[in-house]
């Protein structure tokens, strides 16, 4: 396994392997990799004759007063489960490669991102798409692995590699859930071990959701009301938002009809967490 940290280092990389016909999948990450970027790594080795995963906590998407300081690291960790798994190349660069002092371009979506995650994130899904852009402009795969762990995040991207004709294939790949259902996140190993029993309530709150529409509820009204009222129920949690929304428009809805994405986010303690579940009312 190559472990590279130049931007130089990764294009000849990519540019050498591309000349013998080789296929590369990228996995972006920014690190603490659990078995959610597993998967991840395993669908891409599964699609494309090589992998890179890149490992980057990127400063860019996190606010002034968001966790980039208490994100978890672990880098050499990281670098056995990616040998573990067969994985060809970690691009690890230091923050000065990606943006040197003279850096000022910014890439952004516009509606998708004034939603959601970019309502209590001011500025997140700007960094997200710009260090995307920059990854996929230096590895130049095939294909590129996310998570839908990360919906809104997943849905942005898309939107980005086709407004922009970005020559790669975006594969989205389902969640991976601890037995009692909690999504698993770099971000999981802040929770105290009494957070951590809260922290299921996310799921519980979207079966909830999912068992009303399979009861044939299609009031958004009355789905948000009894997803609400279990996330209240718990003590430890604090809700940020709810909603109910098209697949992929990410528009709200006051009806369920065909496939809606129930997304919400949730404060366990000084954690916030995110999940979502596509749902279809058939
Ligand atoms: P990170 O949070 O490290 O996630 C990297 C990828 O793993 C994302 O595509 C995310 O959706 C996916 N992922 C995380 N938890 C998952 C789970 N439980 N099941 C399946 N996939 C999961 O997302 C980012 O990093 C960054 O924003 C990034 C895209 C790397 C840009 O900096």
């Amino acid at each position: 396994m190559r472990r590279i940290q130049s931007v130089k280092a990764m294009t000849a990389w990519s540019a050498g392997l591309h000349r013998e016909g080789v296929t590369i999948g990228l996995v972006p990450t920014m690190g603490a990799l659990h078995d959610g970027h597993r998967a991840l790594i395993r669908a891409a080795r599964l699609a494309c004759d090589a992998v890179a995963v890149s490992i980057f906590v990127n400063p860019l998407q996190f606010g002034p007063l968001e966790d980039f300081d208490r994100y978890p690291r672990s880098l050499p960790r990281d670098l056995r489960l990616c040998e573990q798994e067969g994985v060809d190349a970690v691009f690890a660069p230091r923050a000065h490669e990606l943006y040197p002092p003279a850096f000022e371009t910014a890439v952004s979506v516009q509606r998708l991102t004034r939603r959601y995650e970019g309502l209590s994130r001011p500025g997140h899904f700007g960094g997200v798409t710009t260090v995307v852009t920059k990854l996929l402009n230096i590895v130049r795969p095939e294909q590129t692995f996310f998570g839908q762990k990360d919906y809104q995040q997943a849905v942005v991207v898309e939107r980005l590699v086709s407004d922009l004709n970005l020559e790669t294939t975006i594969v989205v790949r389902p969640t991976v859930r601890e037995p009692d259902g909690l999504a698993l996140s770099s971000r999981n190993r802040s929770l105290s071990p009494a957070e951590r029993k809260a922290a299921t309530v996310l799921y519980q709150a979207l079966s909830s959701g999912r068992e009303l529409i399979r009861a044939g509820e299609r009031s958004v009204k009355k789905i948000e009301a009894a997803m609400t009222k279990l996330i209240w129920a718990e003590p430890l949690a604090r809700l940020d938002y709810l909603a109910v929304a098209h697949p992929a428009t990410l528009d709200e809805v006051r009806r369920v009809r065909g496939r809606v994405v129930l997304l919400l986010a949730v404060w366990i303690g000084e954690t916030r967490l995110i999940d979502n579940l596509v749902v279809s009312a058939r």
